[in-house]
């Protein structure tokens, strides 16, 4: 579901979720693993008021392998915990539990201390839209229950939902905003469809994608279109006009556009991650 912002409804969302963090002992923070950062909300963290949180960098398996290690050890090194995950397949899902009792290991010791025998531990998936919250929630409760309400400024009644012997979660994702304000983020998060395909230029978007393919994974590009190493040398909006006409699209430069948006989004250019933990990029080619 894509969302229009307006500063009313992002003020909602975050009076919602705010309200319901304070429900819960844990987050769990859904992110695009291929936009880490850029598919995070800028406020989130300030809201979590230092409540512990785990990092999902959900859509792992679009994302490129080596740099989701690199993400792991970054997030490692700041000492928060996180964990990359296929939640269509429920890839290393069952991780989240147990990485969720350690955490809250303290908690948890003392409300046995009180003599609950098995302190639950209530926790609930936020995220911008499409990141996969509620494939998240539904593989953890192991059943398709149907999100209503999985719009912000929709309230409803809240249910916790057994994701486990001691995990409760909250029914509904907490929806917040993605980052508008800088133009490469935007990018990354249109390119990659984490945003909607109304609120940028697709032409603008395929000529950054194409361009930042060529200096990070120039054999995808390569082996995905046919090109030789005469091609690649070509000036990004050059190579642009030269697969317009090579993938038969006359001088239709807004279809080679579209074709490489839908092409990257599929998975045709192969795994891909958009931004890196480190100011040093480096190239990411494995082929
Ligand atoms: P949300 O609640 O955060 O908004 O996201 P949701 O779970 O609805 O997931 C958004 C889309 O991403 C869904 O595709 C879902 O199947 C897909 N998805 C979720 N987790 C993963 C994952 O780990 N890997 C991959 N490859 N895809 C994932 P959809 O409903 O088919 O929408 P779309 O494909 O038409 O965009």
């Amino acid at each position: 579901a894509q969302i229009n912002w307006f500063p009313g409804h992002m003020q909602k969302a975050r009076r919602e979720v705010a309200e319901r963090i304070k429900q819960v002992d844990i987050v769990f923070e859904v992110v695009d693993a291929r936009v880490p950062e850029s598919s995070r909300n800028p406020m989130l963290l300030s809201m979590l008021n230092q409540k512990p949180r785990i990092a999902i960098l959900n859509k792992a398996d679009l994302a490129d392998p080596n740099r989701t290690k690199q993400w792991l050890a970054a997030y490692e090194q700041a000492d928060q915990p996180a964990l990359a995950i296929d939640a269509q397949h429920a890839n290393r899902l069952q991780q989240l539990a147990q990485m969720a009792t350690t955490q809250l290991a303290d908690k948890i010791a003392r409300k046995k201390a009180r003599g609950i025998k098995t302190p639950h531990i209530r926790a609930m998936c936020i995220g911008i839209p499409n990141v996969g919250k509620s494939t998240i929630l539904n593989r953890l409760v192991h059943k398709n229950i149907a999100v209503t309400g999985n719009r912000p400024g929709v309230t409803k009644n809240q249910q916790w939902l057994k994701a486990g012997d001691n995990l409760d979660l909250l029914d509904t994702p907490g929806i917040l905003w993605p980052k508008f304000e800088d133009q490469e983020v935007g990018m990354r998060l249109a390119l990659s469809g984490a945003i909607a395909d109304t609120v940028f230029n697709a032409d603008d978007v395929a000529l950054w994608g194409l361009t930042y393919f060529m200096q990070e994974y120039p054999a995808r590009l390569r082996k995905a279109y046919g090109l030789n190493d005469a091609d690649m040398t070509l000036a990004p909006h050059d190579l642009m006009a030269y697969l317009t006409s090579k993938l038969g699209f006359g001088e239709e430069y807004d279809r080679m556009a579209t074709r490489l948006i839908n092409d990257v989004r599929k998975g045709e250019l192969g795994r891909y991650t958009l931004e890196v933990p480190t100011a040093e990029a480096e190239h990411a080619d494995t082929e």
